[in-house]
């Protein structure tokens, strides 16, 4: 795997694979046995927008792997000045040998990855959000002991997140079935792939409907980042797009929940289910660790079983 840009460019196999070197790291974290499969090798993270989990993961992460992690302030960079990503990418190629990035437009990941000579890794765009994912489904697996077969329902915001998960579970043999308000869709790339998986896939826009005999039942915040000044009309168009109890109660009994964080209590999830599946919900934000590591000594060719 050359780069890590979104799940769309990768196949079942490699997401599989991903899984399995996330569990195995996780094993030697937890169990003392040394894995420093970064030494010598520098990081650079780039955040143009907001993150707790993600940039505090990748830095400790890489500090496990053996490596440097440096975080870049992007208004202390020329970045911020407006030089070109050509120029950005072409110098800490020749510094770094991997490339984390936050930002909005999947446009600037991609173009990373063409001017650049090392690999770059998507920390979240407008577009996608494929390293949680990968945390996401190594949590499932780890509850549920397999993918195949299992129905996830993601309710709310056709966003980032959304891709993302749409793309691994159907990649990874789960059922797909999202409810979005009618206006907040996926992009149709995004559905497009998803309706050549056939009656593995259904959307549709009442949340009883879609969680029915649901495994996993996931959510995310109405208002992404970059969406501010559009929150209001959001708080209205995603009223009803709720995990509550009334979900719950139509999807399977054993249904866990996932929520990649930050979450808002009372709007896309409620206080009580929240506190509920909160060993689930933390597990998963453990899991960011396990995966982070796994993407990046894929992505550096550094992995040894
Ligand atoms: N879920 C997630 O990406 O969290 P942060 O925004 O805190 O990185
Ligand atoms: N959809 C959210 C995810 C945050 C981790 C956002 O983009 O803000």
């Amino acid at each position: 795997m050359k780069h890590f840009l979104k799940l769309l460019d990768l196949s079942s196999e490699e997401i599989f694979e991903l899984l399995d070197i996330a569990a195995d790291l996780k094993y030697k974290q937890k169990n003392g046995i040394p894995h420093r499969y970064l030494e010598g090798k520098s990081v650079a993270l780039i955040f143009q927008k907001a993150s707790t989990r993600t940039r505090t993961s990748f830095e400790v992460g890489t500090y496990q792997l053996g490596g440097y992690g440096a975080f870049l302030n992007v208004n202390d960079m020329q970045i911020a000045r407006g030089e070109p990503v050509q120029d950005t990418i072409r110098v800490l190629s020749r510094y770094f040998d991997c490339l984390m990035i936050r930002t909005f437009d999947q446009s600037y990941v991609e173009d990373l990855a063409k001017y650049g000579s090392i690999p770059i890794i998507n920390g979240l765009t407008d577009f996608c959000h494929p390293t949680q994912v990968i945390a996401d489904l190594l949590t499932i697996r780890e509850y549920k002991g397999s993918l195949e077969g299992l129905k996830m329902c993601y309710i709310g915001d056709g966003n980032n997140m959304a891709n993302s998960l749409t793309v691994g579970a159907l990649k990874t043999g789960m059922k797909m079935s999202l409810v979005c308000p009618d206006d907040y869709r996926p992009p149709k790339e995004i559905l497009d792939f998803a309706y050549g998986y056939g009656d593995k896939f259904e959307i549709c826009s009442d949340p009883l409907k879609g969680a029915v005999d649901a495994d996993v039942l996931v959510t995310d915040v109405w208002t992404s980042m970059g969406q501010e000044e559009e929150s209001q009309k959001r708080m209205i168009a995603f009223e009803g797009y709720q995990i509550n109890d009334a979900i719950l109660s139509v999807a399977k009994k054993d249904a866990m929940v996932q929520h990649c964080l930050p979450a808002h209590r009372g709007e896309e999830i409620t206080a009580e289910v929240f506190e509920a599946h909160a060993n689930e919900i933390f597990d998963e934000a453990e899991n960011r660790l396990h995966a982070h590591k796994a993407i990046m000594v894929a992505v550096t060719n550094t992995y040894r079983k």
